[in-house]
Order: structure tokens, then sequence, then C-alpha cells
């Protein structure tokens, strides 16, 4: 027994501690396998489309051969701390039995007791081997455990609480700087939007236009400068009354599993179905819901399956209008949309500012022609403001992106 406690313990440490960086493996890659899969299932028209079955179903094989191979290491292990521990207990039993063995053949220790002894004993292993097995068990739910601790101690975005609510919409971006690890996208940005004014922003593919927006809703930390919604840092507002004040529509409809009204309210029973229909109104969409049997309590799937694209996209627009936004931003949104259905939401942008500040970033002219100014956004900074005549007149960036549409636009009155 004083052999078998102190050698079942070092080996049980040494196996377990293999055994937890196993366990932890296996379950990394169960957990990327997982999440690859539910993408590519979402994904699967766009796959078909542009014939990566192929390539996807020998990606699936390798993160699955991945999968089998940490499977086989962790039970490797977990098979190998079992038999050790058998090993341990009837080299402990043997040599239990020659000792008393001897014994009782020296007539110092009685058949009887030698009986005694080897029952006692393989209760006491049994013990032992049970108490292995738990501790095996523990090291796989310590990787459970450390995995959804890992979760809850990521930095809590909601740990801002503020008594302070945004009242206006004016927008000041001051000498803003910010970069996604080493890559620098904004430098000293500086930009003021009056609560009511539209503002186009623009700039070529990857100026960072969508980058300034999400740190306007703070999506990501500044690395310098200032950001103030009606006149006051965005750090003094709390994370949800941020977002709530600013409305972003962006290109990629995203759309859950859920009917249209879920769609619209996100689970908030506290919006009116006048609310809800107000807003549909709005965003050009009501008519079409109404078509549908079961009009808001139509189900849509994770992929919207049931509305076009564009009735997607007004959807979300609507979403966005029945929180009422002080800032409402269409980041492209209007990409996905044909000519009557964008030219509807132009007339909405138009109705917004009664009682938004509005920020519109596309690439198309039609929509930056409706702002009151225009923004040109270069280098991290805006290098240029002022009205179309204006830029067209003073700024090579903004000729250089749209001075051909606006001698097309301006020569073919709509
Ligand atoms: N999450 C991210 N991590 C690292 N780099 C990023 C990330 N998002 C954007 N970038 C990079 O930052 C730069 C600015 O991107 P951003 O999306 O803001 O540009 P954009 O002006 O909106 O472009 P587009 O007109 O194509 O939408 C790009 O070079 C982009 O590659
Ligand atoms: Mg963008």
């Amino acid at each position: 027994m004083a052999i078998l406690v102190p050698l079942s313990y070092v080996c049980n440490q040494a196996i377990n501690r293999r055994a937890y960086v196993k366990v932890q493996a296996h379950r990394d890659i169960y957990g990327k396998l997982s999440s690859w899969l539910f993408e590519m299932l979402l994904g699967l028209r766009e796959i078909k489309l542009f014939g990566q079955s192929r390539r996807s179903g020998k990606t699936f094989i390798n993160k699955l051969s991945g999968l089998i191979r940490a499977k086989i290491a962790k039970d490797k292990i977990e098979f190998l701390s079992e038999r050790l521990n058998v090993l341990l207990i009837l080299i402990d039993q043997l040599l239990i039995f020659i000792v008393a063995s001897f014994l009782v053949y020296r007539g110092l220790f009685t058949v009887g007791g030698l009986v005694a002894t080897l029952m006692y004993f393989s209760i006491v292993s049994d013990m032992f081997r049970n108490l292995a097995q738990a501790s095996m068990r523990m090291q796989k739910n310590f990787v459970s455990i450390n995995r959804i601790f890992s979760i809850l101690q990521q930095e809590e975005e909601q740990s801002r609480v503020s008594g302070t609510r945004p009242n206006n919409g004016q927008v000041i971006f001051r000498n803003v700087s910010f970069a996604y690890d080493e890559k620098q996208v904004l430098d000293r940005l500086c930009l003021e939007i009056q609560e009511g004014e539209h503002v186009a922003i623009v700039g070529r593919s990857g100026a960072g236009k969508s980058s300034l927006i999400q740190l306007l809703q703070g999506f990501y930390e500044k690395n310098g400068g200032e950001i103030l919604i009606g006149g006051v840092p965005i750090e003094k507002y709390s994370i949800n009354d941020l977002r709530r004040c600013v409305g972003v529509v962006s290109q990629k409809s995203v759309i859950f599993q859920g009917t249209i009204r879920e769609n619209l309210t996100l689970g908030n029973r506290a919006y009116s179905d006048g609310a809800i229909w107000e807003a549909c109104e709005m965003a050009n969409i009501s008519q079409a819901i109404q078509r549908l049997p079961r009009g808001l309590d139509t189900p849509l799937g994770y992929d919207g399956a049931g509305l076009s694209g564009g009735q997607l996209q007004r959807l979300t627009i609507a979403r966005v209008l029945l929180r009422k936004p002080l800032i409402t931003v269409f980041d492209e949104a209007t990409s996905a949309l044909d000519g009557a259905s964008e030219a509807a939401i132009r007339l909405l942008m138009k109705e917004l500012t009664s009682h938004t500040t509005l920020i519109s970033i596309a690439h198309n002219y039609t929509t930056i022609a409706e702002a009151d100014r225009v923004a040109v956004m270069d280098g991290g900074k805006i290098i240029d403001s002022g009205t179309i005549p204006q830029l067209l007149e003073r700024c090579s960036v903004f000729r250089e992106l749209y001075g051909e549409q606006a001698r097309w636009y301006h020569a073919v009155p709509s």
C-alpha cells in the first residue's frame, strides 16, 4: 500500500497533465469545425454557385481528419491512464501475495489473515481505480469550465454605466486616430456634422469609412482624439444608449431565424403594431409584407428565404427606423436595391433629416447627390468637404471618384 499510493499519485499527475492538453486540443478542434460547418451551411448556395463544392468537401475531410486524430490522441491517454492504474494494482496485489505467503510459510501469519488482507486490498484498490477515473473526468470538466470562464472574463462591453443620454444628433470627430493592430486606418481625422444635416462620406475602397462608423458605435476603441455626440464624448454614454442613438444600415442584411416581426423588434415587445407598420411604411416594405398571407408573422429562415434581397435590405432599414435613432447611417445600404427602391430610399433620406442626422456612405453618385455636404476621406483623414460643385472644382480625389458619374448624371436629367 505504501508503494501503491505514491506511485499511483505520481503517475496519475503526469498523465492528467497530458490528458488536459489532449482534451483541450480536441475541444478546440471540435469547436472550430462546428463553426466552420455552420458558416458553410449558411453559404451553401454561394458554394455551389461558385463551384466550390469539391474544395469545401476537401477542407471538410481535412478538418474531420484533424478532429479524428485529436480524438484518438485523447482516447489513447484515457486508455493509458486506466490500464496503468490496473497494472499498478495488479503489481501491488502480487507483492502482497508473495510477502504474505512467505510469512504464512514461516508461521508468522495465518491463512485467514492472508485471505482477509487480500479481500481488504481488493476493496481499497477498487477505490483507487474509481479515484483515478474521477480525476480523469475532472480534467475533462476543467477544460470545459476554463473555456466558459475565458468567455465570461472577456472584457465586458456593457461595463460603462452612465446617467447621461444622447439628446442631440450633432457628431464631432476631433483628431481621431485608429489602427487595427498594426494597420493604421484613421490619422487625426476631423469632421463635424450638425444635427439634422445629411453628410455623405466618400473615399476609395478601404479608406476607412466603415471603420469610422464602427468607432462611432463603440465597437472599437480609438487610439487618439475625441468623438462627441451632442457635445459629449461617447465614452460618457452607456454602450446601450450609444448603440440606440446610432442606427446603422449596412450593405449586408442580417436576418435571424424568426418571424418578420421578431426580425424588426429583435424580441423587444415594447414596439406597438402601429410603430412597426410606420417604420415599414417609411422603409417602403409595408406593401410587400401585407401581401404575405401571414403578414408580420411570416417566418424567415437564417438567410431570409421568402423575401428578395432588396426586400430584406428594406426590412433591415425598417428595423433601424423603428428605433428612431438620433443619427442614422447608411453604409452602402442601397447597393442591393433596384432603381425604384433606391429612389424610394433617397426620398426617405430626405424625410429622415427632419428628425435625425444622416450620414450616408455610398459609391453610387445618385445617393451622394442627395447630401447637403460631401466629406472626402483619403489617407486616414477628411481631406475636403463641401457641396458637389465645390468638390468637383477643387478636390482631385473627388473628381477621380465621381467626375465621370457627375458629368453623366447632370447631362441626363431624371
Ligand atoms: N476587422 C478588421 N481587422 C483588420 N483590418 C481591417 C478590419 N476591418 C477593416 N480593416 C482594414 O481597414 C481598412 C479600412 O477598412 P474599411 O472597411 O473601414 O474601409 P471602407 O472605406 O469602408 O471600404 P469600402 O468602401 O470597401 O467599404 C482596410 O484596409 C481594411 O482592410
Ligand atoms: Mg465600408
